[in-house]
């Protein structure tokens, strides 16, 4: 919040103003009733001491007041602490729709993030001011936290599974980046920074350098390379099922049961693919685990995406429940 007070640092996203708020709030409750309490215990000690030997208080039977007071006022705090923590967690936890994709991989002891454009970085981001920025985390060793404290935005990379969060930055400028999870000797050197650009320089920023291979081009690549497309080819009487439309729909699998195939369905169906077999289809994908790098498997699957849904799918889909009939 205010950049007026050092104790915070900048404040960069449309977020860092309500955690700001909140944080405040706590730290409020927290500093009031400290010192409400410090000071009743010192009272209290002095007001109530024993003042000769023989000194016996009268007998305390109880209160309804004060039993209602310190229930009630205590009660309201901590639902007002709910309601408004959760507000914030569903508003951080929700991507916009208009968001664009940042992939990152945590590596000992460096991150690793590309841009949907292909754009590749180490321990820098470059991001355009005002537009939503939506990354999706991964680890290729250890457990680690991708941290920008001047958008108050923190999320664990954690290795086997996707996590995501979002910020919209609002100044641009240069921000520090830290990994806030401790993953061996030099996690305090795992840091970076996130370049905040005015729009225009930030097309001028994706313009300059080599033409990037996107994350498509390269999973269709490897699609053919690793050989996905002997079975994966998209036709009812293929081995495997087809991909296309595949990506966020149910999945009914053998042996009963279901899934939706977000992005952490089909890392795992790659990498480990007798975990979810799909209903009417045999286990007999080789296993990709220690074959495909995390930015490899990124790359399937922003490919898989881009699969246009295919023509009279259902159409087909109906055809081979006739012929395994
Ligand atoms: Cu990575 Cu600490």
């Amino acid at each position: 919040m205010r950049s007026d007070i050092p104790l915070f640092p900048p404040n960069a996203s449309t977020m860092a103003v309500h955690v700001d708020h909140f944080y405040l709030f706590m730290w409020a409750v927290t500093f009031v009733f400290s010192i409400g309490i410090a000071v009743a215990l010192v009272y209290f000690a002095v007001a109530y001491r024993r003042r000769h030997r023989d000194e016996r208080p009268g007998e305390i039977h109880g209160s309804l007041l004060l039993e209602l007071v310190w229930s009630i006022i205590p009660l309201l705090l901590t639902v007002v602490m709910f309601v408004w923590s959760t507000w914030l967690f569903f508003a951080q936890a929700r991507v916009p729709d208009d968001a664009i994709r940042v992939n990152v991989v945590g590596k000992r002891w460096m991150w690793k993030l590309q841009h949907m454009t292909g754009h590749r970085e180490i321990n820098e981001l470059h991001v355009p001011v005002g537009k939503p920025v939506h990354l999706v985390l991964t680890s290729e060793d250890v457990i680690h936290s991708f941290f920008v404290p001047a958008f108050r935005m923190k999320k664990d990379a954690v290795p086997g599974r996707y996590n995501e969060t979002w910020f919209t930055a609002t100044q641009p400028g240069r921000y520090h980046l830290f990994c806030a999870e401790y993953c061996g000797t030099e996690h305090s050197r795992m840091i970076g920074s996130v370049h905040v650009m005015e729009s225009a320089e930030f097309q001028q920023w994706l313009a300059g350098g080599p033409a990037p291979v996107s994350p498509v081009a390269l999973g269709r690549k490897l699609f053919t390379e690793r050989m996905c497309v002997t079975c994966h080819y998209g036709d009812s009487g293929a081995r495997g099922p087809a991909l296309n439309g595949l990506p966020g729909s149910k999945v009914a699998l053998l042996g009963g049961g279901s899934a939706v195939a977000d992005d952490t369905y089909l890392r795992e169906s790659i990498l480990t693919p007798a975990a979810k077999v799909v209903a009417g289809y045999q286990p007999v994908m080789p296993t990709y685990a220690g074959q495909l790098g995390e930015e490899d498997v990124a790359a399937l699957i922003a490919f898989i995406k881009s699969l246009p849904p295919l023509a009279g799918d259902a159409a087909s889909r109906k055809a081979s429940d006739l012929r395994s009939n």
